[in-house]
């Protein structure tokens, strides 16, 4: 069903409580890939723009339940300070009873001080007192980014005291984290079900992403090509078997094909595998034999490192080797059905393609689907590894959609909708 969105609904003046997912990769302080802050910004900047002020929770990464300063969200709001301040749309001059004083490590170090007030504004903790006051103070136009939710208990396990302390700075509720929007937590569960009465929708990110996802299941184009890889085949079970009903065909690569392999009889050396999933593996060959492909050679090696020594082998793989990439003739296979494709999904890289030495099949698929796009597919790059592949490949602005969410992706190919999202308006 269509859902609202931040679009249809008035912000002005109002407090605008947004769930994001922040959940970015950090190398220290550095963010290594600021995709999903970016990919918020259209909903974030219409709030701006209409003159909402926008209150953002988000997790990052898996604390523990207390605070601690790796996972703090403050190097995020410095970037999102950054990209804040490119929208003008409501720039504020200096003095007007704000405190400067507290906002100068999130000013960009491009921006002029004596024009500009910096808009963002961090807080400390997710609740409490401190954090209700500064959502109060806040000014038509200014956002404020709230520390990590994780750093309470309380949010992964939905707890009702805690989804109340956020739901009451909020006086509208916008969902635009894909990447969370399978978990029910208190920011993307216990919140919106707490602010029955008030508008409750979501933004344009999550917008996207259900219309290219959902397309992809409900209304392909054909050749429907899925392509799965990734070390496990467990991770992956449900959604094969959706796949297996809406594909044409599915290519496999990754460690788990191997566990395939076993199902065929075939022997796999030191490869990773999943030994209580054989019999799985051999139910899904037996009822869709003619959509599964696999690989049908191999790059296999005694270790996993840069400087590994490889061999291309067909069949069998020897008793003390590994395998870590599809060979040269899969990847001539794939190609050819990427190339047939009018529609792909793509969830899992084809091999370890963080080490040199086994980066080659992911590329050749990454490249294939990029050349695919570019005659007209439409081509779906699932998140997690393989968007980080397809990045690393530079080749994400050439395909139609790098999702941002890896297990919300997966889970929404196999369940097609979010308990998360069935609640909103
Ligand atoms: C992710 O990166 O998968 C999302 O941000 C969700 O994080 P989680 O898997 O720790 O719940
Ligand atoms: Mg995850």
């Amino acid at each position: 069903m269509a859902k609202k969105t931040v679009a249809d609904i008035d912000v002005k003046g109002k407090r605008v409580l947004m769930r994001v997912d922040f959940n970015v990769p950090l190398d220290g302080e550095t963010i290594t890939d600021d995709r999903r802050i970016v990919q918020a910004m259209p909903t974030i900047k219409s709030v701006i723009e209409r003159g909402g002020r926008v209150i953002l929770m988000s997790h990052l990464g898996r604390p523990k339940g207390g605070p601690e300063p790796k996972y703090s969200l403050r190097p995020v709001a410095k970037r999102l300070n950054e990209l804040v301040n490119e929208c003008q749309a409501v720039p504020h001059p200096h003095g007007e009873g704000r405190n400067v004083a507290d906002l100068h490590i999130m000013r960009s170090p491009d921006e002029k001080l004596a024009d500009t007030h910096s808009r963002v504004r961090f807080a400390d903790d997710s609740i409490g007192p401190a954090v209700e006051k500064m959502a109060n103070e806040l000014r038509d136009g200014d956002v404020l980014l709230l520390e990590n939710l994780r750093f309470h208990k309380g949010e992964e396990k939905n707890d009702p005291n805690f989804a109340q302390q956020l739901a009451k700075v909020g006086d509208v509720y916008v969902n635009d984290a894909f990447g969370t929007a399978h978990r029910e937590h208190a920011s993307t569960f216990g919140v919106p079900q707490l602010m029955q009465g008030k508008p409750r929708v979501i933004g344009f990110l999550i917008q996207k992403e259900l219309k290219f996802l959902g397309e992809a299941i409900s209304n392909p184009k054909r050749p429907f090509v899925a392509i799965l890889g990734g070390a496990k085949v467990s991770d992956k079970i449900n959604v094969i078997e959706k796949l297996l009903e809406k594909a044409d065909t599915l290519l496999i690569g990754g460690a788990m094909a191997y566990t395939f392999f076993l199902a065929q009889g075939k022997e796999v050396g030191k490869s990773l595998v999943e030994r209580d999933k054989i019999d799985l593996a051999a139910t899904l060959l037996r009822r869709a034999s003619a959509k599964i492909k696999l690989p049908i050679d191999n790059v296999i090696s005694d270790k996993m490192t840069d400087d590994a020594q490889t061999k291309v082998i067909e069949g069998n793989i020897p008793a003390d080797m590994e395998g870590f990439d599809i060979g040269p003739r899969t990847r001539d296979l794939y190609k050819s059905e990427i190339a047939k494709a009018k529609t792909i999904i793509w969830n899992g890289p084809m091999g370890v393609f963080e080490k040199k030495p086994f980066a080659e099949g992911t590329r050749a698929i990454a490249q294939a689907v990029a050349d695919v796009t570019a005659n007209g597919a439409t081509t779906i790059i699932g998140g997690g590894d393989s968007a980080a592949a397809i990045e690393q490949m530079g080749l994400s602005d050439k395909v139609s959609h790098v999702s941002t969410g890896g297990g919300a992706s997966l889970e929404f190919l196999e369940n097609g909708h979010f308990s998360t999202l069935d609640i909103l308006d």
